[in-house]
């Protein structure tokens, strides 16, 4: 887990107001549910059987209960959606999160176990132009930071009907290599046979690379849907690749999956991901609602932009730094920095009571615009010295010449 300090945290604030900002352009609406959640909805929502749930999952128990802490937040927004009646409100619900999640990952670069996510999901409609949309609002954030090195992969991973029988396949196709699979693809093909093509061991990668593909047993439903994804893509200019292999690590997908990597990452390549999920909302004990949504990772949206040295955040500074030679004056900057601050001129002075060189020193380390210096004499004459620190001259002004300079 990882401390985010000052300097730091700027680029998450900068970060945050894009998200922010594009969200209300795309008309979404911010929901902002528990840290924690009972251990039950992540394993029906996520999939027993899946990474997540089998390995990462960080569990405890207090009482009777048994909770864990988020490791996504697509399950968390559909419980809150159901408990909530939200889709009361009438219409598809477009939700957006930014927030911490948790998975007990070995940790390296790009992988930590408290990490962030911004996303979103839209719930209560199955029309193309939904996965468009999350597509088009992933996008749309690199696109604005700058990040344009990445390959959207799609895929459709059909609906029940087209997976069962692509599992079957999938499953005869294994079966005679069961000996040669790794632990726990073997734990899975009887039950999820999918979840193996998403397998990172190695003894399993070339029964893999050959196995049949997902897109030659789609139904007409699951195959008509996924071409009008395509279309609208096309219409508005969005390449992608498409990836017959790509299932991604949760079992709640049907239909539309993507993904976004970057070359830019090392061996963490996934920026984000999702897709659609519309037996969910049924599963965690809603109405039948067809959904879809998308998550990214802003750690490695941060690594990225740090690999291709774009900035997201000025560096800090403030407006006027108070130099205070001597008691009178320090009571005066006592008693006025709040005059600038309700102003929204950011101002700050020195607590120590250092010589006049350490606090111009000070007011260069915080980036201050100005300096206001003040002494006996400038109290007593009303005129302070107000300098302009980036080309270093001074006038003499009055506390409401001063606030007028802003
Ligand atoms: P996910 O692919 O598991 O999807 O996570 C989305 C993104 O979170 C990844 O692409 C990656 O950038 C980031 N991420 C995941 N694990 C870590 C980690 N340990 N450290 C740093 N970053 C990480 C989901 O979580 C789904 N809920 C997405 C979704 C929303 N599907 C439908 N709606």
């Amino acid at each position: 887990m990882v401390d985010i300090l000052p300097g730091e945290v700027e680029k998450w604030r900068a970060l945050e107001a894009i998200i922010h900002e594009e969200a209300a352009n795309f008309n979404f609406e911010e929901i902002r549910t528990p840290i924690m959640e009972q251990t039950e909805l992540i394993k029906r929502g996520v999939g027993q059987l899946t990474d997540i749930v089998t390995k990462e999952i960080f569990a405890f128990t207090k009482g009777d209960n048994n909770y864990v802490l988020r490791p996504e937040l697509t399950a968390p927004v559909v419980r809150a959606f159901v408990q909530h009646h939200l889709a009361q409100r009438g219409g598809a619900q477009k939700l957006y999160y930014i927030g911490p999640m948790f998975r007990a990952e070995r940790p390296q670069k790009g992988r930590q176990r408290q990490f962030h996510q911004f996303g979103l999901e839209i719930l209560g409609t199955d029309d193309p132009i939904a996965d468009v949309e999350c597509i088009s609002f992933m996008m749309r954030i690199y696109e604005r930071i700058g990040i344009k090195n990445f390959t959207l992969k799609l895929n459709s991973i059909g609906d029940p009907e087209s997976r069962e029988s692509y599992k079957s396949v999938l499953r005869s196709y294994l079966e005679p290599h069961f000996d040669r699979l790794s632990e726990l693809s073997q734990k899975r093909l009887e039950k999820n046979p999918m979840r193996i093509l998403d397998s990172k061991e190695p003894e399993d990668q070339e029964f893999i690379k050959n196995s049949p593909i997902i897109s030659d047993h789609l139904n007409e439903e699951s195959t008509e849907h996924f071409k009008k994804v395509c279309e609208y893509l096309d219409l508005r200019g969005i390449e992608y690749v498409i990836d017959p292999l790509l299932v991604r690590g949760m079992d709640y997908y049907t239909r539309t999956a993507f993904e976004l990597t970057s070359p830019d990452l090392g061996s963490q390549d996934a920026l984000a991901g999702g897709g659609r999920y519309d037996l969910l909302v049924e599963e965690i004990g809603g109405q039948p609602t067809p959904a879809v949504g998308f998550a990214a990772g802003m750690e490695r949206l941060l690594i990225a932009c740090e690999e291709l040295g774009i900035s997201l955040s000025d560096e800090k500074s403030i407006d006027i730094f108070m130099v205070c030679l001597g008691d009178n004056a320090r009571n005066w900057a006592i008693e006025h920095l709040y005059e600038f601050r309700n102003r929204g001129i950011s101002a700050s002075m020195d607590y120590k009571g250092r010589s006049m060189k350490a606090q111009m020193k000070e007011a260069n380390r915080q980036n201050a615009h100005f300096a206001l210096i003040i002494g006996d004499n400038e109290l007593e004459s009303g005129k302070l010295v107000f300098r302009n620190m980036l080309k270093s001259d001074e006038q003499h002004l009055s506390l409401d010449e001063i606030l007028n300079q802003f």
